[in-house]
């Protein structure tokens, strides 16, 4: 054998060992119940680097036609939103909580994107990030959902200054994930939630947060999905 080909070799298995421990990232799960039931995820864990992060909540439950979330902001002070963005703008940059949805088991490529902001407004796309982690030069493409309210993805915020909370609920139709009506029992998911804190005097600097963090400062890192079985 010649050197540079047991160097290949090595190489070879360096990237294969890779791989294997990237699916093996441990992620956390959660059960949800049919509504009214809800299953239950706090986090309070800053993106990448776990440091404290303000409490944050989702609750989550399944209708015959929806998966209904409810995402509670604790200790928020800022509030802060752009009055001039609209649906499906580029709300990210501002205050957001946000959940991204795949309906299997194993790393998406493609999932949907739902932000919500402190004044209601709403951004829904589908994401195609083949390289599972935005990786440099590949494609990531958005596919942004036009009709939400047609389509019946709502949402509804209410804030609650003199107790530093914002909750904002969303129902989002199953039938975005070809899961018929009635046949979510059962069904096996990966998702994540995020939340972005920044104000006036920090932007464009925002802390992020989130259920499951990345090891970089970035949401569209898919092996880091939590698992969810609707029960
Ligand atoms: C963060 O969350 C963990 C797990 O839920 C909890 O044990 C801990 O007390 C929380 N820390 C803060 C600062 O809220
Ligand atoms: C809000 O968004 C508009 C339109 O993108 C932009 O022109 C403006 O600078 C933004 N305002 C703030 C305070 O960021
Ligand atoms: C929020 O947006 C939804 C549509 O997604 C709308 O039905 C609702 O009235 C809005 N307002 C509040 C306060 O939630
Ligand atoms: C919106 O939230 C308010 C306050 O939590 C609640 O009373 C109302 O029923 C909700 N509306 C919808 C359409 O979910």
């Amino acid at each position: 054998m010649t050197s540079l080909s047991s160097l290949l070799i090595l190489i070879g298995t360096a990237v294969a060992g890779a791989s294997v421990s990237s699916q093996r990232t441990a992620v956390p799960s959660l059960l949800v119940p049919s509504c009214p039931r809800t299953g239950t995820v706090t986090y309070n864990k800053s993106v990448p680097d776990k440091t404290d992060f303000p409490p944050t909540k989702v609750d989550l439950c399944y209708t015959d036609h929806s998966i209904e979330i409810t995402f509670t902001a604790k200790h928020e002070t800022n509030f802060y939103f752009n009055d001039s963005q609209g649906t499906n703008d580029a709300i990210w940059q501002y205050e957001v909580m946000e959940a991204f949805i795949y309906q299997g088991t194993n790393d998406p490529q493609t999932y949907l994107e739902f932000e919500v902001s402190p004044n209601n407004v709403t951004f829904q796309a589908f994401i195609y990030n083949p390289s599972k982690v935005r990786a440099a030069g590949a494609p990531f493409d958005t596919f942004f959902i036009t009709e939400p309210l047609v389509d019946g993805l709502t949402a509804n915020t209410t804030l609650d200054k003199l107790s530093e909370t914002w909750i904002s609920s969303a129902s989002i139709p199953l039938g975005l994930f070809n899961v018929d009506n009635g046949k979510a029992k059962g069904t096996d998911w990966r998702m994540n939630f995020f939340r972005t804190v920044v104000s006036p005097s920090s932007f464009p600097d925002q802390l992020l947060g989130a259920w499951s963090p990345p090891d970089q400062a970035s949401f569209h890192m898919t092996p880091f999905f939590g698992k969810v079985h609707f029960i």
